[in-house]
């Protein structure tokens, strides 16, 4: 089972998240991080800049690319995580992926899956959610044992998504992303939910049938994942005394 964290507000989510990342290249200063982009890790990323860790030998692959936008726009999910992740938190640059799409959809997921193999594969994989239930750009009707390939976006996601954009038609409509069976194969999933706008998604992949209908379900056939929710967030949660009770009583969660 997950275990279910709901802290205050996000950026006492993203102290935790960032102590989960902290502990995790302590103890192993070549970690495998994966990166989600989005608003919701931005407090973690702003955790962990004023832990000073040495990030220089962790590699990192994101989740996922829009597809269409030309080399450099800043609302590119390159763009996005060399600003926020890479030059704030001082790692490598040639050892932080993200998935590009080269010209051919039946083979455009097949690099980067080699090459998150050949880097051991991911040791914790930073998730959002979106409101339609994805996790990366996985929509609806996913397969739950999908690998990196290109994808449509929702009407909802491109709209949520339209903020970062002059306006909706401005947002790509395909995407290249991790799959969901790529997702489970990371060591260990933290996935991050922030603000009442998800709390039907989490409540759905927490507690929810197990569904490509739903792509967050996936999460239940993971062994080691924590979910980290706000009280907005967490407010569909069924059985959330129960995972408070747990937490404040847990024993082996670092
Ligand atoms: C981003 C990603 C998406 C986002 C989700 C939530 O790399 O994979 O799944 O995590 O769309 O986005 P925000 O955090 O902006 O609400």
């Amino acid at each position: 089972m997950a275990e279910v964290i709901i802290v205050p507000d996000a950026t006492e989510g993203g102290r935790v998240a960032a102590g989960l990342i902290a502990a995790l290249v302590q103890a192993n200063p070549r970690a495998v991080l994966g990166l989600a982009t989005g608003s919701t890790p931005l407090t973690t990323w702003e955790a962990l800049e004023p832990l000073a860790l040495d990030l220089t030998e962790v590699a990192a692959f994101a989740l996922d690319e829009y597809i269409g936008l030309p080399v450099g726009h800043p609302e590119s999910y390159r763009s996005v995580i060399t600003r926020e992740v890479v030059e704030r938190l001082g790692m490598t640059p040639e050892l932080v992926h993200v998935p590009s799409y080269d010209g051919d959809p039946e083979t455009a997921g097949e690099k980067y899956e080699a090459a998150i193999r050949a880097a051991g594969g991911v040791d914790l994989q930073i998730l959002g959610i979106g409101r339609t239930g994805h996790i990366g750009f996985n929509e609806p009707g996913s397969s739950l044992a999908s690998l990196t390939r290109v994808k449509a976006l929702t009407r909802m996601t491109r709209e949520d998504n339209a903020r970062f954009f002059p306006s909706i038609d401005d947002v790509p409509v395909h995407c290249i992303t991790q799959g969901l069976g790529t997702i489970l194969r990371a060591r260990r999933l933290v996935l991050l939910a922030f603000g009442s706008s998800k709390a039907s998604a989490l409540a759905k992949s927490v507690e929810g049938p197990v569904s490509s209908g739903h792509p967050g379900s996936v999460i239940q056939l993971h062994p080691d994942v924590v979910v980290i929710a706000d009280e907005a967030a967490a407010s569909e949660l069924e059985h959330a005394e129960y995972y408070r009770f747990a937490w404040e009583n847990h024993f082996n969660v670092g």
